[in-house]
């Protein structure tokens, strides 16, 4: 499969949204990928439905949600009011990860679970084959711009074992520092989807660092 690129909105200029959103419209890109923080999860605070139905009005690719919020169960139905396509979970924040899952995939959406830089791969064995995609978090969440930890490549490496081993489908997103100085080592080791959102949005040109990201092979 060919690897899906999600720019990140977290570092699109908030004062000019629109502009940013038709850019990434108009660009190679996937998917916008939109992060939702609750001062809790996470030591920030991003933004809420409010704005996510506002990138929904006018985004024309699908909007991949990654929630860093405690308790996202409370909070399904909203998020796919606000137009999520693919709704991620942190693993860390869900009690009851299975019901969380199967109560995101009623509601119509994909499901997906993020798991922590410290979190291993293997705690995602029993629920594997009940997810469309994992999100390899290669930064500890809260904030755009940091950088890579390196560990994330093995991390990779295991999970596409697991999932091969299950024989399950599942699609491998990495999350946090990824440019173009590590996005081939990330496809090469079995990444999907990368999220890149400093990579993007402080480029000179950010639609020709899409494209170049997306030319990767
Ligand atoms: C971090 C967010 C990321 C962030 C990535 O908590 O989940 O999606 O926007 O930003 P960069 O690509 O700048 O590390
Ligand atoms: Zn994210």
């Amino acid at each position: 499969m060919k690897h899906l690129i999600a720019p990140s909105i977290l570092s699109a200029d908030f004062a000019n949204l629109q502009s940013d959103i038709e850019m990434i419209n108009q660009s190679e890109a996937d998917w916008f990928h939109v992060d939702v923080m609750d001062g809790v999860f996470v030591p920030n605070i991003s933004f809420g439905f409010p704005v996510i139905t506002a990138i929904k009005h006018h985004a024309k690719k699908p909007l991949d949600v990654h929630l860093m919020i405690v308790d996202p169960d409370r909070y399904l139905q909203q998020f796919k009011d606000a137009g999520a396509a693919i709704l991620t979970v942190h693993y860390e924040a869900c009690t009851h990860l299975h019901r969380t899952i199967a109560a995101i995939h009623e509601l119509g959406m994909k499901a997906g679970v993020a798991i922590n830089p410290h979190t291993p791969v293997s705690v995602l064995e029993d629920i594997l084959p009940q997810i469309d995609l994992v999100c390899i978090m290669s930064v500890n969440p809260g904030f755009g711009g940091q950088k890579f930890i390196e560990n994330t490549y093995q991390k990779i490496t295991k999970l596409r074992t697991l999932a091969k081993q299950l024989n399950t489908e599942v699609l491998i997103e990495i999350d946090g520092g990824v440019g173009h100085q590590n996005a081939l080592a990330l496809i090469k080791a079995g990444a999907d989807v990368l999220v890149a959102g400093n990579a993007v949005f402080g480029a000179q040109n950010p639609m020709e660092m899409i494209t170049e990201l997306k030319k990767i092979r």
